[in-house]
């Protein structure tokens, strides 16, 4: 079977720009930017989408900013909700099938909760709300799309967490981070390779897409500049004091407590065991800090 043909949107973003390193050696990839397809004009993308042949499109531009869709949220469901509703539309009929990146944040946050796929929705935020009217648009429309819902991404193509605490920590910043809010750190290169396995098996509906294990936003920190040290990065400090989220009063919107998602179904359907995050993370920091 020919390798399908691909096209990429969003891929000025952090997701978008691995998976277009990941695809393009062994597949036809045409990667669009918002120059290309804006969500912003929805009447236009279906002539967008009619100008180019593909197989399969991947969907991970979105508004993902939480504060950024409360103050504007006629673009949040532009760009959440309408753009990947007419992209599901015109990929059924084309018979093309779409993969949308969605979110934890379409959960409550409920504590000790190990949130499985058929879990109930019940977003905090209009970031969450869009994301999880999105999916169903996405869902109702094709019924071949696959739904894939990752959480707190790191990788080499936008500064996160462990970008961020690296950078103060090599300054010598006092360092703080969020204690009480949990969910699963994912390796971007992860996600691409789990996405270019699924693409040749016929996976549709909702799949949790995370790497094993869970952490806090302090936790992560604080694992990230003991690995920093591990690998001779200068860092100058590797503590990190923990706050609660009540205590980050500048966030607009709410955020939910903890979003740990189940990478089960993932697991089984590929027939894979999913690396631990901090596993991921090494392999992240040690690539950037020590390329060979
Ligand atoms: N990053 C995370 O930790 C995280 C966690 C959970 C879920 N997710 C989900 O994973 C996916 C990818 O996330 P990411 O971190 O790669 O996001 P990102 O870096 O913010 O990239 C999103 C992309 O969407 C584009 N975009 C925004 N509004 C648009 C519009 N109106 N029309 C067209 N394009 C638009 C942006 O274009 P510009 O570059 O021009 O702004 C950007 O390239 C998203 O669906 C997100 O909800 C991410």
């Amino acid at each position: 079977m020919p390798a399908p043909r691909i096209l990429i949107l969003g891929s000025n973003g952090g997701l978008g720009r691995a998976l277009v390193r990941q695809l393009a050696p062994n597949h036809e990839v045409t990667a669009w930017t918002r120059a290309e397809l804006d969500f912003d004009q929805p009447e236009a993308i279906a002539s967008q989408l009619a100008g180019c042949d593909f197989d399969v499109l991947l969907n991970p531009a979105g508004m993902t900013n939480p504060d950024a869709c409360e103050a504007q949220p006629q673009k949040a469901r532009l760009a959440n909700v309408l753009g990947p509703q007419v992209l599901a539309q015109c990929c059924h009929e084309r018979g093309a099938r779409l993969i949308h990146f969605s979110t934890d944040y379409v959960f409550s946050g409920k504590p000790d909760v190990l949130w499985g796929e058929d879990d109930r929705t019940d977003p905090v935020n209009l970031y969450g709300r869009t994301k999880r009217e999105g999916e169903m648009a996405v869902l109702q429309a094709s019924s071949d799309a696959l739904v894939a819902r990752v959480s707190w991404l790191f990788g080499p193509d936008k500064p996160s967490h462990p970008d961020q605490m690296i950078e103060r920590a090599l300054k010598g910043a006092e360092l703080t981070a969020v204690a009480d809010k949990t969910s699963a750190p994912t390796s971007t290169q992860d996600v691409c390779e789990w996405i270019e396995c699924l693409m040749q098996k016929s996976a549709s509906g909702v799949l949790h897409l995370c790497n094993s294990g869970m952490a806090s936003w302090h936790s992560w920190a604080e694992q990230t500049l003991t690995l920093a040290e591990t690998l001779g990065i200068p860092v100058q400090t590797a503590r990190v004091r923990p706050i609660k989220l009540a205590e980050l009063t500048q966030l607009k919107a709410a955020r939910p407590l903890s979003t740990v998602m189940s990478n089960q179904r993932l697991q089984s359907f590929l027939d894979i065991e999913i690396r631990h995050w901090s596993a991921a993370l090494e392999d992240y920091l040690g690539r950037k800090y020590q390329p060979r």
